[in-house]
């Protein structure tokens, strides 16, 4: 019998409780031997719960779980860092296995906390990290092996996906499609790491991690969130055959790690376009496989419980058979990360001119001097005195298009730089 310490029994954990409970007979055959959740660490034991359970099983102490000899493997579904990363520690230290859902935990300290599993012999095993129910971590470790992964492009985010979802097909401005997401429980009352990007940062940063098996610092992923798109963008973004999607980016490069979270323009017949509401899906391409794409629920209740539960029937057989995983440093290699700066990419750009004649050859001679050339110019409807203007660049090296930006000051006739968006052909 393997016996489990559960740390957290919200929406992950209550899910992980019912999983093992409903699928129990089943699990117990693909293990060769039964689980038992053995205690339950909440931080409210008094408080309501909506699921049917053992509340004998409850504790608020975390030694009832962290020093305990019988519990064999602990399932960390607090969230956040402290007290999360403290209680892994112990249980590693400890002899026990992990399994957790902490994105921010592996993102920060994946490194100390593997290399720490493999010196006590232990596995940690974190699936549900990234992408909720869709299994990517374990493919990425063994299924991908047989290649050399060369980009990942992700949409990462359910509640992002689901606004930008809402602000295209029924033209709402963000902050009415964000209440309807709150609303129906896909976003977080609040959200602030979602529209900001820094919830995709730690994802992209886990697979990059495991595709190129290197340290990726967080700090270094540049990530800009979806604040500054409008419905205008959405529309013109149509017009020209695009859509405009939160895209967590990886590309391996000679020149380094290409790491980045933004908003994009993406070709609206690409796969990746078709990801709508709050769906998460990872597009990758290894050198052998090519083109892979896996889709599916980047989060709630079941579907992420659904991933933790898989990793505890690998710990648990493991733990079982007593082989437990080292495979070995897989950070073991060193990548430098790109600056932003030197990042190629074709741009969007949504200006507002005074409506003069030469305007747009004094534009042209700003981008020139740059070396930023143009793909197309589209003077929108006239709002006088004002003229709204989009330019999509040939590829650029970012710093070219923001010598240009800070370019464009001295061209008294240009009122507004309204949006600049990248476009990834994918
Ligand atoms: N929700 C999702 O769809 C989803 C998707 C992917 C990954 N994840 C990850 O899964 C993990 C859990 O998320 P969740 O949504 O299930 O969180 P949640 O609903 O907020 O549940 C957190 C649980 O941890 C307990 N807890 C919090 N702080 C504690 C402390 N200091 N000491 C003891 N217990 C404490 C809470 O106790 P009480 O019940 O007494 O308050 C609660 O049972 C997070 O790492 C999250 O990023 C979640």
């Amino acid at each position: 019998m393997i016996k489990i310490g559960l740390l957290g029994l919200g929406t992950v954990g209550s899910g992980v409780y019912s999983i093992l409970e409903k699928h129990s007979e089943n699990l117990k055959s693909k293990i060769g031997t039964g689980l038992q959740i053995e205690k339950i660490l909440v931080r409210d034991v008094s408080r309501q719960r909506d699921i049917d359970f053992d509340s004998g099983l409850l504790t608020d102490k975390a030694e009832d779980i962290l020093d305990n000899p019988e519990i064999h493997l602990v399932v960390e579904l607090i969230g956040g860092e402290e007290p999360a990363y403290q209680y892994i520690l112990k249980a590693l230290n400890n002899g026990k296995s992990v399994v957790t859902a902490n994105k921010l935990l592996i993102a920060k300290y994946g490194q100390e906390l593997m290399k720490l599993a493999a010196e006590k012999g232990v596995s940690l095993y974190f699936e549900a990290s990234v992408a909720g129910g869709i299994p990517i971590i374990r493919p990425l470790r063994e299924s991908f092996a047989a290649n050399k992964i060369e980009r990942i492009y992700g949409i990462l985010n359910g509640t992002t996906n689901y606004i930008l979802t809402k602000m295209t097909g029924e033209g709402q401005d963000l902050e009415t499609a964000l209440k309807e997401a709150q609303r129906l429980g896909y976003a977080e009352s609040d959200p602030g790491s979602d529209i900001s990007g820094a919830d995709a940062a730690y994802k992209i940063a886990i697979l990059s991690s495991l595709a190129y098996e290197t340290v990726i610092d967080i700090n270094d992923v540049h990530i800009e969130g979806i604040e500054n798109i409008e419905p205008e963008d959405i529309e013109i973004a149509r017009e020209l055959g695009y859509l405009i999607k939160l895209l967590a980016i990886s590309k391996f490069t000679a020149d380094g790690v290409d790491i980045r979270v933004h908003p994009a323009f993406i070709p609206e017949n690409h796969p990746l376009a078709s990801v709508s509401d709050a769906y998460n899906a990872i597009y990758l391409h290894g050198d052998s496989v090519g083109d892979v794409m896996l889709y599916g629920q980047g989060a709630g209740r079941l579907p992420t419980a659904s991933a933790v539960v898989a990793d505890i029937i690998q710990a648990g057989k493991e733990i079982y058979y007593g082989s437990p995983d080292i495979n070995g440093d897989i950070y073991k290699n060193v990548h430098k990360v790109m600056d932003i700066s030197q990042v190629e990419n074709s741009f969007y750009l949504r200006l507002q001119v005074k409506d003069k004649p030469g305007v747009l050859a004094k534009i042209a001679e700003v981008l020139g001097k740059n070396q930023v050339s143009l793909a197309s110019v589209i003077q929108k409807h006239r709002q006088n005195p004002v003229v709204p203007i989009v330019l999509v660049t040939h590829q650029v090296k970012e710093e070219n298009l923001q010598k240009s930006i800070a370019g464009f000051k001295n061209i008294g006739e240009i009122v507004a730089v309204n949006n600049i968006i990248r476009v990834e052909e994918l």
